[in-house]
């Protein structure tokens, strides 16, 4: 079996295109998109994938209208119900990343109970973006640190890269080493700004609902053929020994 990436992170977009091409009110291709993010999560866990990150409502995404949120958020709840002995019997442990505690109580109930019950799965770590906002999460990182320091348990000189990593929401999660936007656009959307710095982003025209398994092999066959430099030099171009 080829190298598979350690951590893949989903920017799913293209589910109201998909819903409006077929002259359906755009929840449905939401609806949709709940089966892809049931198949490429099986299939992340066949290959053993460490982590899949996938940004299912952004901060952002507050600007909707309200009825496309509610429905949104039903479906959220309806996955985590439905999807909870699934997820087990795969041994993937969900967790979930974002300004949580807006969430609807009925959301964060199920969410609780899912992290609970999955929580010594190993496979593959199935993490959902909630209420999440790249710049949101350095906000919040920044502030705890400026909290131990106006607390006088840390000084300003002790803040490195390391540092901001630990505050982050998930201190122990991998770097993506995988981006996949579905959908066409050429954006990050505010998504993992901090951990995203030198991942492989790979965008393809196909829309969410249509994305399966196939598709994550042909993103990861795409990052298989990519030199990761790091800003370095890889052996090739590297000038020879005098
Ligand atoms: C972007 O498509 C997608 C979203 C805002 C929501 C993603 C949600 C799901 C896939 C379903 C629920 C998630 C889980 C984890 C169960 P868009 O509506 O912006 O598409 P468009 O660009 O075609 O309008």
């Amino acid at each position: 079996m080829p190298p598979v990436p350690r951590h893949i992170a989903i920017i799913m977009d293209g589910n109201g295109r998909w819903a409006e091409a077929r002259g359906l009110m755009r929840i449905r291709g939401h609806e949709a998109g709940v089966d892809a993010v049931r198949a490429v999560t099986e299939e992340c866990s066949r290959l053993k994938i460490q982590q899949l990150t996938l940004y299912a409502f952004s901060a952002e995404n507050w600007k909707r209208p309200r009825l496309e949120i509610e429905l949104l958020m039903q479906l959220l709840k309806r996955f985590l119900v439905a999807e909870r002995e699934t997820l087990v019997n795969n041994d993937v442990k969900l967790t979930a990343v974002g300004r949580l505690d807006a969430l609807p109580s009925y959301v964060l109930r199920e969410l609780e109970l899912s992290k609970e019950v999955s929580k010594n799965c190993r496979t593959t770590n199935l993490c959902l973006a909630l209420n999440y906002g790249g710049r949101n999460e350095i906000v919040d990182a920044v502030q705890k640190i400026a909290r131990e320091i106006a607390a006088g348990r840390m000084k300003p000189e002790q803040i490195d890269e390391a540092m901001i990593f630990a505050n982050l929401y998930q201190p122990n999660m991998p770097e993506p080493d995988l981006v996949i936007r579905t959908g066409g656009e050429m954006r990050i959307s505010n998504f993992l700004l901090w951990q995203i710095s030198y991942s492989e982003l790979y965008v393809t025209d196909t829309l969410w609902p249509d994305f399966k398994a196939e598709h994550l092999h042909a993103a990861i066959a795409d990052y298989n053929t990519r030199e990761r430099r790091y800003g370095g030099l890889v052996d090739r171009l590297k000038a020879p020994a005098t």
